[in-house]
């Protein structure tokens, strides 16, 4: 097992920088997950750190290994793949004992390794059938077999969960994490899946166009994203942006008033007619009583309560998935849309207006030009 570390890799195609300023250090035997949308750089990074593609310039060390002119398979690392790419006319167990078999180990270690394997992937019983006699989800642990029979010091995981269908990739990701656990070796898993970071990384690397946006554990990067792109990319239904002005002591959403506390304004030194990108998750949107049962009660007493933390809104589209309810919803004069998140006995119909109460407290304030989080 080894720590892996890279300083300031970038790697260019012919003009196109495909990733720069690639700096982290994976400590021995965590979990790193490496994020972001198709295209932000996620597989060059990996193909780095196998030996499968040359870094332009920077550094990156195995161990206390400099590696940028080791070839790949004298790196110690195994890679799995999102096609599994196995030996179709060998059987699983050839297929698992490949690696080994190629380094002329004794056959009957090879024997016992294989088995070994097999057996904490509950593969055992499979020994003799060739790929095309398994299920999806069997042959990609093969191609898993076959990466930890060869006992890496890091393994390199890109996308290897792509290709199953839900409920095969929710549970192969558990008996990964179940894996991990158990061998301790030093992993970095890339896919666009921000559920499988969220649940299996000790620490999460954010990647965006090329460059790092932030890196963290599960929760920071959750409760704390640095930026707009990490706000929006971890989390689902994604976070909510409301492009406000600064006006009258308050932010202006679409032509509605949300009052802010005094902390709020002294820490953003505002003034009058700064914009903003204010964020705010599903789960911290409330809806208050219905409407027009507000509005009975407020010409009741002769004047409307200033609830100044709320929107009024119009809902589009019902969700309902069991547990909760996922409602969208417009604001009035404005393509700005809300998922909102409630409980699943709340159950509105499109066209209902609602008083939303959004929590403060839970409020985030992105630069509007940036993206950068500036509260
Ligand atoms: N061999 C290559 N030649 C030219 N451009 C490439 C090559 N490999 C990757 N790229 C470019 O580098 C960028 C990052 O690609 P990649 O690392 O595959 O992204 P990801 O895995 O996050 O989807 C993309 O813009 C891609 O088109
Ligand atoms: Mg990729």
């Amino acid at each position: 097992m080894a720590n892996v570390r890279l300083e300031d890799i970038k790697r260019k195609f012919n003009n196109v920088t495909a990733i720069e300023d690639i700096t982290f250090e994976i400590p021995d035997g965590e979990f790193w997950v490496l994020v972001g949308p198709s295209g932000c750089g996620k597989s060059t990074i990996l193909r780095t750190i196998a030996g499968l593609e040359t870094a332009t310039s920077g550094k990156l060390y195995i161990g206390d290994r400099l590696v940028n002119n080791i070839p790949a398979r004298q790196r110690d690392v195994a890679m799995v793949f999102q096609n599994y790419a196995l030996y179709p006319h060998m059987s699983v167990a050839q297929n698992i004992g490949f690696g080994l078999q190629m380094r002329k180990i004794d056959s009957k270690i090879i024997q016992e390794r294989v088995l070994n394997v097999a057996r904490s992937l509950s593969l055992d019983h499979l020994l003799d059938r060739k790929p095309k006699q398994l299920s999806g989800g069997q042959q990609q642990r093969v191609a898993l077999g076959r990466a930890i029979a060869r006992e890496p010091q890091v393994f390199l995981l890109d996308e290897p969960l792509s290709n199953l269908d839900a409920q095969l990739r929710d549970d192969t990701r558990a008996e990964l994490k179940q894996l991990h656990q158990e061998l301790g070796i030093t992993t970095i898993y890339v896919t666009h899946d921000q559920v499988e970071a969220l649940t299996l990384a000790d620490k999460i690397v954010v990647l965006n166009r090329g460059r790092i946006q932030q890196i963290g554990d599960p929760q920071t990067i959750y409760a704390s994203p640095a930026n707009q792109m990490v706000a929006t990319f971890l989390g689902s239904p994604p976070m909510n942006i409301l492009p406000a002005i600064y006006e009258n002591n308050g932010f202006y959403v679409s032509g509605q008033l949300l009052a802010i506390s005094a902390v709020v304004k002294e820490k953003l030194q505002l003034r009058q007619g700064d914009s903003f990108d204010l964020g705010i998750r599903p789960e911290h949107i409330f809806i208050n009583e219905p409407l027009s049962r507000l509005l009975e009660a407020s010409g009741r007493e002769g004047h409307q309560e200033a609830n100044e933390s709320q929107l009024i809104v119009e809902v589009k589209v019902v969700e309902p998935l069991g547990r909760e309810t996922l409602i969208r919803a417009g604001l009035p004069d404005s393509a700005v849309v809300l998922n909102i998140q409630v409980s699943g006995d709340v159950r509105p119909r499109p066209g209902d207006r609602l008083s939303l109460q959004l929590d403060l407290n839970q409020l985030f304030v992105f630069d509007s030009k940036t993206g950068d989080r500036i509260l």
